[in-house]
């Protein structure tokens, strides 16, 4: 059997949980040096037509902890640049015998498209301005290590929420299991039609993060915007930027968070990213636990085959 990761929307709330449960127990035995399942045999080609640091190399690592081969594909030395179309690319993968497909494209709907013609599993690494599910599985992996739980919180999303794919998959996803959503930032960076997203919008800090448990800063997207959508990037750090003066608006516990890359002293200040409440690099760390339960549910893997029954508790309460 093969499952696809396409985007968090089409996931159910007890998919997230499984998907969330196996991250946490890989976790635990990649830390404690134990044996995690195996998946022999087989090869993950790893199509990367957009710029990526973090989700690349995270997932290169969990396939490496699965004993999964990995087939790198250097977009831009692929027949693509000679006009081959994304359908022939993906049917010539499937031909050549690979087994899952991860996949970052600037094209919303990417994914989707090699999911109908490949054959094996297919994992959304980013497309275009739509989802990027396993980046939200990891950063609610991340509130529930420091939350406890993901349920009743206040989560407010800030800045580029138009352009980003990690916001929409973020807010699909923590409004699944029971947070609320909020979307903050000027007029010209929040979707035209947000209703469609499952969030509440503001456009001043103060109000957006006020008891905010969680902040979720978003990287300015400038290669996706188009001229003139901010007036200067100094006037949007003095209204938007996540720093020591504007973090006393939100709970004094509050997480500050940012999916990267960050923009220094643009999205957020030195001291804030680097200080207590930030949870970037827990971020990043638990990539690679999401996308390992990612890829080992995708060939088909469950929570049964890993934590006997009577161990499993719902990942909402002990992840
Ligand atoms: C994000 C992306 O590419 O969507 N980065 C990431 O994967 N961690 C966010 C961004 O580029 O701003």
């Amino acid at each position: 059997m093969s499952r696809h990761v396409l985007g968090i929307r089409y996931l159910e709330t007890t998919e997230i949980d499984t998907l969330l449960a196996l991250a946490a127990e890989f976790k635990l035995r990649v830390i404690e040096g134990r044996e995690v399942p195996q998946i022999t045999n087989k090869v993950v080609g790893m199509l990367f037509f957009e710029n990526s640091t973090r989700t690349r190399v995270s997932f290169e690592m969990a396939a490496n902890y699965l004993g999964l081969k990995s087939a790198n594909f250097a977009a831009g030395a692929s027949s693509m640049s000679k006009g081959e179309t994304l359908k022939d690319t993906i049917l010539t993968l499937r031909y050549e015998r690979l087994d899952a497909l991860v996949i970052r494209h600037r094209m919303s709907g990417a994914p989707h498209l090699a999911a109908r013609f490949f054959g094996g599993p297919v994992l959304n690494a980013g497309d275009g301005m739509h989802e990027h599910p396993t980046q939200a599985l990891g950063d609610a992996l991340t509130i529930l290590e420091r939350k406890g739980q993901i349920e009743g919180l206040r989560v407010a999303i800030i800045g580029d929420v138009e352009h980003s794919r990690v916001a929409r998959s973020n807010a699909w996803l923590l409004s699944k299991l029971g947070a609320e959503v909020r979307f903050v930032g000027p007029r010209t960076l929040i979707p035209t039609e947000p209703g469609q997203l499952p969030g509440i919008v503001y456009h001043d800090l103060p109000s957006g993060i006020d008891g905010a448990d969680v902040i979720i800063c978003l990287r300015l997207q400038k290669e996706r915007m188009s001229e003139g959508m901010l007036s200067s990037i100094g006037e949007y750090a003095s209204m938007y930027q996540i720093n020591q003066a504007s973090l006393a608006w939100a709970n004094d516990d509050c997480l500050v968070m940012h999916p990267g890359p960050i923009n220094r002293g643009i999205e957020v200040d030195d001291f804030t990213a680097d200080g207590v409440n930030s949870a970037i690099t827990a971020q990043i760390e638990n990539g690679v636990f999401v996308r390992m339960a990612s890829l080992y549910w995708g060939f088909g893997g469950g929570l049964e085959e890993v934590i006997e029954p009577r161990n499993q508790v719902t990942a909402r309460k002990a992840a």
